[in-house]
């Protein structure tokens, strides 16, 4: 285990962000979005992180460290994620950490991207320890784990399609919102009523697991606008959206709660791009609260992608010394099972 300040660096996806963690202190976190450079397009062009990523890493680094007010010599090591994403964007990230660290000499601490959103709640001032059940949607992943061990995530359920993140991206799309669709679908649910549409979620007919599906939910707003026709979608675009919200999101905290009855744990926690989403931080802290469990929810900027959370999921991989890490590579997937400290 390393002791001493961490740089960490996460490029998996279309931010660029660098952070500097001591223990479970951050002491600095940046984030430079791409999200403008992508809109246009309404979704992430996989080239075009990967070639802004580029541009903007280093600058992202000399801040991090500067508002850390360390130099990278002061550094006990260098930390990346290196796992899942778009290959090119983390191929970025991982050259950058191992240069930093290869010219530094300080060893390099490979990280797996969905154990740095469970291990978010990890840092100060949540500091969660086990045992808990862990929520993370994001993007591409929704799933629940039993954390008894931070550094082995015990799986117990996930998404059988589609990702929360994807259909609330998905949904506002049809909705005429820009991408990204999580904060512009937040928005416009404020002025909307959550119980004017219902839109069943999946898995009908199985029985009651620890499983999602996603796949379904967008098809119904799909049906739900063609019938209402375009004037009759603009006026009800507030309700369509608080609707549609509240059938993503509340699935994920009637699951989690399902998870801590099952596993018997007295503490949850959420994490993952969705887990920025007001509606389901206040109905985890509601249902938690209802059921006496402890409830650790990071700050919307440690919920969707950042740094600070690969430096302390780095705090539990194993450090790989100077310099036998200058082979090690990027993968787009990660290994099937579960998630990997
Ligand atoms: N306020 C929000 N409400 C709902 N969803 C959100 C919100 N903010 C971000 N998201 C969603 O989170 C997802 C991104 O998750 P994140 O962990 O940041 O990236 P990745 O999926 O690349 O790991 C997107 O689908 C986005 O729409
Ligand atoms: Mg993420």
């Amino acid at each position: 285990m390393i002791t001493g300040p961490v740089l960490a660096i996460e490029t998996s996806c279309d931010e660029t962000a660098a952070a500097v963690v001591e223990g479970r202190v951050v002491r600095s976190s940046v984030v430079a979005s791409q999200a403008d450079l992508h809109a246009p397009y309404g979704g992430v062009v996989p080239e075009v992180a990967a070639r802004h990523h580029i541009g903007t890493v280093n600058a992202v680094v000399d801040r991090a460290l500067a508002e850390a007010g360390l130099r990278l010599a002061d550094t006990a090591a260098v930390a990346v994620t290196r796992r899942p994403g778009l290959i090119g964007a983390l191929l970025v990230g991982v050259a950058t950490a191992k240069a930093l660290a290869y010219a530094a000499r300080k060893p390099l601490l490979m990280v797996d991207h969905l154990h740095g959103h469970v291990c978010a709640s990890w840092l100060a001032p949540l500091a969660l320890d086990p045992p808990f059940v862990s929520l993370i949607a994001s993007g591409g992943h929704t799933r629940l784990d039993l954390v008894r061990d931070w550094r082995a995530p015990e799986p117990l359920g996930q998404t059988l399609d589609d990702a929360a993140g994807e259909a609330i991206d998905k949904g506002a799309r049809l909705l005429g919102l820009p991408y990204p669709g999580g904060p512009a679908l937040e928005r416009l649910a404020r002025d909307g009523d959550r119980d004017a549409f219902t839109f069943p979620v999946g898995l009908a007919g199985r029985p009651p697991g620890l499983d999602f599906s996603y796949a379904g939910v967008k098809t119904a707003l799909l049906y739900r606008v063609r019938e209402l026709g375009e004037a009759g979608t603009a006026e009800r675009r507030a309700d369509l959206a608080a609707s549609y919200q509240e059938a993503v999101v509340r699935p994920l905290a009637d699951r989690l709660m399902r998870a801590a009855e099952r596993t018997g744990v007295t503490a949850v926690a959420i994490g993952g791009g969705v887990a920025a989403n007001g509606r389901l931080r206040e109905l985890v802290r509601a249902a938690a609260e209802a059921r006496g469990l402890r409830v650790a929810i990071p700050d919307r900027a440690l919920c969707t992608d950042n740094a600070a959370m690969i430096g302390a999921a780095a705090h539990f991989a194993d450090p790989v010394p100077w310099p036998d890490y200058l082979a090690l590579d990027a993968m787009a997937t990660a290994p099937p099972g579960g998630i990997a400290a």
